[in-house]
């Protein structure tokens, strides 16, 4: 089975398990989000559920509303009752890398807004060591070179992101990504208070003790880890 197998069943398990009618859902970013996107829409239709949704990516709100699904602000809501992202890597005790798509500050502000949060992920997303996929940082384009100084003299290799044109990334909010390959991450959240301090940086993509319940798809079928 490809990756694209496992994506999707592991979006469509959660689709079919863990939405329910009136729910408030946050929606996130990436491939395996728009199958469960494509799966939810069709549910919406088929069923007739009043599901209102906040999107954390532009991506996926125009997918979204193709579909027929209400998409609203998350100003204009108090709390969610559930997220579903996908995720770059996921460490064995649960911690997670995000930012991949360079969405994971406003993926983060939605997670934290909401009551519980759910990743669907294939199985290739637990590889070990964590951090062997590059952590992607969002900062201040005026920060820029001040930060890769710093990241450099910290030893954490750090490469601003280029799109295939040789152009830096731009994030939603206009800001760039700095990934910081470390190859692995063994005190994460003392890398995430060091980032979150630096001045310039808008936010890391490590999302520590944030995950309720992960599904993984497999050759032998969704895993729900919860
Ligand atoms: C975007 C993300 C995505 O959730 C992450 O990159 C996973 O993407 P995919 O489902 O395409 O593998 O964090 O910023």
């Amino acid at each position: 089975m490809d990756q694209n197998t496992l994506k999707k069943s592991a979006a469509e398990y959660a689709c079919a398990n863990f939405i329910h009618d009136n729910m408030k859902l946050g929606l996130g970013t990436g491939s395996t989000v728009t199958f469960l996107v494509d799966a939810l829409g069709k549910r919406i239709k088929e069923e007739n559920l009043t599901i209102t949704t906040v999107s954390t990516s532009s991506r996926t709100k125009r997918q979204a509303e193709s579909l027929g699904i209400k998409v609203v602000d998350l100003n204009d809501v108090d709390e969610l009752d559930l997220t579903i992202d996908g995720a770059d890597q996921i460490s064995s005790d649960y911690q997670g890398i995000k930012g991949g798509g360079a969405a994971h500050t406003l993926e983060k502000i939605v997670a934290t807004a909401s009551k519980r949060n759910l990743w669907i992920v294939d199985d290739s997303k637990l590889a070990e060591p964590f951090g062997s996929f590059p952590l992607p940082v969002e900062v201040l384009k005026t920060a820029l070179h001040q930060l890769l100084l710093k990241f450099e003299a910290k030893n954490l290799n750090p490469k601003l992101r280029l799109d295939e044109n040789g152009e830096p990334v731009k994030t939603h909010f206009g800001n760039l990504i700095v990934d910081l390959h470390l190859g692995e991450i063994k005190q994460p959240h003392e890398l995430g208070q060091y980032l979150k301090s630096q001045v310039g940086v808008v936010e890391h993509g490590l999302f520590l003790d944030t995950v309720n319940t992960v599904i993984v798809g497999r050759e032998a079928g969704p895993e729900c880890i919860d």
